[in-house]
Parts: structure tokens; C-alpha cells; sequence
């Protein structure tokens, strides 16, 4: 069986109703990450990062997965289907995709603070100052944070040589690491690259660049990937 390795930036959720980070009105336009998305942001103001992250956490909750997420399943039937992603959603596990890895953490998880290696699952949308581990910390939500190490990393450059085929979706390829898995993949295998605005990768060779969105783009190619 051959493996497809897709990598999904935040425009996979956008049909959902999931903002964006850096498109018109996207969540950076309204933000400044130094205040809600770094290890300096949760020492100066942890309520304010809470905050912030509990309203993203209540759009995620009453999100659904779109047909991209479904189209990704559905790939399930003919190929082992590997889904590295930058979102901190859960809308590919609500699809039913059956490996899905996070790169930038979960969203509706929350860990300690004393101890990275105790993380929970976060029930409904709110998590608050005061909310404690068994270890007596405060639990932060289980997000990587600008500055921080991306533990995912080393796996992922991993499951990124094993592909027969990558897929790129819904990113705009601008935030490092994620955006150097690409160059870890086998030169000579294809490669899709679907997102309104994508465009040719610098030095990544059999790349097809589909300028859809991923609701329709997705499907698409999920049809042709099947019959072939
Ligand atoms: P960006 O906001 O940088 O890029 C979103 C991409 O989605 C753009 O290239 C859009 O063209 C595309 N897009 C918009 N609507 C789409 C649709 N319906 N279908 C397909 N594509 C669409 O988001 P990311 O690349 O995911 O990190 O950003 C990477 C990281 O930056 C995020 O994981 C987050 C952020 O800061 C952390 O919070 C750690």
C-alpha cells in the first residue's frame, strides 16, 4: 500500500469557519502575537493568553469538519493516509482520519506547567486561571507558542521521507519548521500543493500547484488519486 502524506495549514479549517492566521482579517491582523502566543505573553498576562485561546477553543467546539477533511478519509480506502498538521483543531480526527500528528499542539488539551508530560483533555471550550494539575500548577493550553521548541518535528521529518505522494494544503508555508517538511520529501515523488494562493516552491520538483480552496480542491484530487 502506498503512503500519502499530507501537511494542512489552517485554510483546511477555513470552510469550517476557522479563521486564518495571515489572510485578509486573519487572526494575526487582530492580534499581536507577542501578546497572546508566547512564553513572554503567558508570563506577563496569562489571563489575557486564556482568553484568547478559550474563544478559539469555542469556534473549534462548534465547528464540523468540511469536505476537505472528508476527502481525506476517504483516500483512507486505497492508501495508509499520514495527516501532519499545523492546526491545533481537531476537525481531521472528527472526520475520521485515522493518523493525524500536531505540530503545534491541541487545542482542547491543557498541560501542566510543572510537567510537559501531563496533558488532558479540556471539557467544553473553557480553561481558567486557577485551574490546577494534580502537581499543583496551573495548566496552559497545550499549544507550541512562538519561541518555543516544536517537539513534533523530528517525527514528522520522519513520516515526510516515508511518502509516495505529499500533499500540501490550505498553508501559506511561512512559519519554520513546518514549512521546511516539503524539502524532506523524496525529490521524484509528485507533490500537490492546494490553496487559493499557492505557488511554486523554490527547489521542490513535481510539484502540481491547485489553486482551489480545500472544500473543492481536495475532492478533486481524492477522485483522480482513487481512479488512478
Ligand atoms: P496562514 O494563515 O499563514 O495561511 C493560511 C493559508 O490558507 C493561506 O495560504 C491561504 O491562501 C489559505 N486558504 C485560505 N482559505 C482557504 C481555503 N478555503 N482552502 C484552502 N486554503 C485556504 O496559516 P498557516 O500556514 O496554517 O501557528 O500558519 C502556520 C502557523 O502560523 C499556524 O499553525 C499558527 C500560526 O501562527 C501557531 O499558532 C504556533
Amino acid at each position: 500500500m502506498k503512503t500519502i502524506v499530507v501537511l494542512t495549514g489552517a485554510g483546511m479549517s477555513a470552510e469550517s469557519g476557522i479563521r486564518t492566521f495571515r489572510d485578509h482579517n486573519g487572526l494575526w491582523h487582530n492580534y499581536r502575537v507577542e501578546d497572546v502566543a508566547t512564553p513572554e505573553a503567558w508570563e506577563r498576562n496569562p489571563e489575557l493568553v486564556l482568553d484568547f485561546y478559550n474563544e478559539r477553543r469555542k469556534q473549534v467546539v462548534e465547528a464540523n469538519p468540511n469536505a476537505g477533511h472528508k476527502a481525506l478519509v476517504q483516500l483512507e480506502k486505497r492508501y495508509r493516509v499520514k495527516i501532519i498538521t499545523q492546526n491545533v483543531d481537531d476537525l481531521h480526527e472528527r472526520a475520521g482520519s485515522s493518523q493525524v500528528y500536531h505540530l503545534h499542539g491541541e487545542i482542547r488539551k491543557s498541560r501542566s506547567t510543572k510537567d510537559p508530560g501531563l496533558i488532558f483533555p479540556i471539557e467544553g471550550w473553557e480553561l481558567k486561571w486557577g485551574d490546577r494539575c494534580p502537581l499543583g500548577s496551573q495548566l496552559r493550553p497545550h499549544i507550541v507558542w512562538f519561541g518555543e521548541a516544536v517537539p513534533a518535528f523530528e517525527g514528522a521529518t520522519q513520516i515526510v521521507k516515508e511518502a509516495d505522494v505529499l500533499i500540501i494544503i490550505g498553508t501559506s508555508l511561512s512559519v519554520y519548521p513546518a514549512a521546511s517538511l516539503l524539502y524532506y520529501a523524496d525529490a521524484s515523488i509528485p507533490k500537490y500543493y492546494i490553496d487559493p494562493q499557492a505557488t511554486p516552491v523554490n527547489d521542490v520538483r513535481n510539484l502540481k500547484v491547485i489553486q482551489k480552496k480545500a472544500g473543492e480542491g481536495v475532492p478533486l484530487l481524492m477522485e483522480e488519486l482513487l481512479g488512478e
